[in-house]
């Protein structure tokens, strides 16, 4: 936990600061809407330079930059700036996150089959600071987190994102179209990290996003779980890029019963 604080605040204040000077798009990915900026790249090589000294038999999975192996079983999953779009704009949703996860006989990490054990995620515009660890809560700030108790489907504030494709846009915007009129409202924060945190701490009572990457997803979702969430996929899968539903027992179950029927694991 506290290498995965001490790397993430660092990368938090590099970025915090180079939103001082001018940000441009440096390049697209998977789409034209898919942005990176200097200050990605420049926060994950610093959070590849820190973990190399702090823990150089660990492998590293980030964004912006290729797998480095690992020796020990653990891995850091980081990302260097979740919410670039917001960071683009100087909008304040934005985050680093970094967490430490343990995958089984030396396979490459995988939200399939990954434990997380430590996960912090940091928001440098406000210096919130989210930390869990597996089996010792979660905390911000270091108080303790609890997510808000089951209530009816329509009583709950409900967080999601989209995608940069536009067919999986198309999709997202239809089963978004169902849920509206059954819920209390829909928010898009724009960091999956920060959805799973604020859900973790009550701003949010449900969230729901497909297409996640394994770095949008580890932190947060070990912040939720350790704030009593339900961290899943559909038809019994775990969390990761076809689905990611998160909420408290008792009222998770109706949104994957709901995403289910509305084949909200489908870009179609
Ligand atoms: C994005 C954010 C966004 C989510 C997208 C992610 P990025 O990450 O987490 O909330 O809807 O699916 O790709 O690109 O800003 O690191
Ligand atoms: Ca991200």
């Amino acid at each position: 936990m506290l290498v995965a604080e001490s790397v993430a605040r660092e990368a938090a204040e590099l970025v915090r600061e180079g939103r001082q000077g001018d940000v441009f798009v440096a390049a697209t990915k998977t789409s034209a809407q898919d942005v990176v900026t200097a200050m990605d790249l420049a926060s994950e090589a610093l959070l590849r330079r820190r973990l190399a000294e702090l823990r150089p038999e660990d492998g590293i999975l980030g964004e912006e930059d290729a797998l480095t192996p690992s020796s020990s079983g653990t891995w850091w999953v980081v990302d260097p700036i979740d919410g670039t779009v917001n960071y683009l704009y100087g909008l304040p949703a934005y985050a680093v996150s970094v967490a430490a996860v343990s995958s089984p006989d030396g396979t490459d990490p995988d939200p399939a089959t990954w434990t997380v054990l430590a996960g912090c995620v940091v928001a440098p515009q406000d210096g919130r600071v989210f930390l869990a660890g597996r089996g010792r809560g979660a905390t911000l700030d270091g108080r303790p987190l609890r997510v808000n108790d089951a209530q009816p489907l329509i009583a709950c504030l409900v967080g999601t994102g989209f995608g940069y494709v536009a067919a999986r846009r198309r999709a997202q915007a239809r089963v978004v179209a169902g849920l509206l009129p059954r819920v209390r409202d829909i928010r898009r924060i724009g960091s999956a990290a920060l959805d799973l945190c604020t859900l973790a701490a009550g701003g949010l009572d449900l969230y729901y996003e497909r297409g996640l990457q394994p770095w949008d997803l580890a932190a947060g979702s070990l912040v939720a779980q350790e704030a009593g969430a339900v961290v899943t996929g559909l038809r019994g899968r775990p969390a990761g890029e076809a689905m990611t539903v998160a909420g408290p027992p008792g009222r998770v179950e109706e949104l994957v019963a709901f995403l289910e029927a509305s084949d909200a694991d489908q870009d179609s």
